[in-house]
């Protein structure tokens, strides 16, 4: 059911228990695909890779990454009817820069005629190396684009009436290794089950929202 962007974003909670019988349709995940594909990252350079386990096997592999300390978090990884792993490259290589590049030329961006596609390469590679060799951060800067990426997801899933976990309790280690991400020079940040909730055992559905006041985070000039 389509809501109001403001309703989307009140509605929407971390949930905390999933209906293992209740799946995502084939409509909706190709538009979480979508939303997947469709965030904003600066420069384009969309430094983002990401791993959806919709079977039992899959969500048992992510599930392995949530033992221990992180043991509170299996349950929804287990039972969500599918689980996002949201991973940034480790560093933007100039093949992978060349692949942004041939991508924007093929959907159009080019084709003005004021439009340079080498202005562009040199500036994504200027604001990389500025990262990288300058401030020292790249590997955050890389990161921060796949955290507004998860920033556009959990909104856009609510949009669709679908509940989400984003979760940092994992041992990030485990599954890039269990993932292959590690080889593919990726790791991973978050992972995000979704589907539907369990309305008896999700707890935080029923809580209040809390966030701060305006006051505290706003000022208008
Ligand atoms: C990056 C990130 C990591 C989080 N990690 C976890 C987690 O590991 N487990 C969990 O249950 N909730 C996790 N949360 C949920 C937050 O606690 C929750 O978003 C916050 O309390 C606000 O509540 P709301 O999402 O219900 O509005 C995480 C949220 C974010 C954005």
């Amino acid at each position: 059911m389509q809501q109001d962007i403001i309703q989307s974003a009140k509605s929407r909670h971390t949930a905390k228990a999933y209906d293992p019988s209740k799946k995502i349709s084939d409509a909706d995940l190709v538009k979480i695909k979508e939303l997947l594909r469709l965030s904003a990252s600066s420069t384009n350079a969309q430094p983002w890779f990401f791993v959806i386990a919709g079977t039992d096997e899959g969500k048992s592999r992510v599930a392995k990454a949530t033992e221990g300390l992180f043991a509170f978090n299996k349950a929804a990884v287990l039972n969500a009817s599918h689980v996002v792993v949201f991973a940034a490259r480790d560093e933007l290589s100039e093949a992978f820069l060349q692949t942004v590049l041939d991508q924007e030329a093929q959907d159009g961006r080019y084709d003005a005629p004021e439009a340079s596609k080498e202005k562009m390469h040199e500036g994504r590679k200027m604001f990389y190396n500025l990262h990288k060799e300058q401030l020292g951060d790249a590997e955050h800067w890389l990161d921060k684009q796949v955290y507004l990426n998860l920033g556009s997801f959990l909104l856009g899933v609510s949009a669709l009436g679908i509940d989400a976990t984003p979760m940092e309790g994992f041992d990030t280690k485990l599954l890039d290794k269990e993932l292959g991400l590690d080889a593919k020079g990726m790791h991973s940040l978050v992972i995000v089950p979704i589907g539907y909730h369990d309305e008896s055992k999700d707890y935080n559905a029923k809580l209040p929202k809390s966030r701060l006041p305006y006051s505290e985070i706003i000022e208008e000039i």
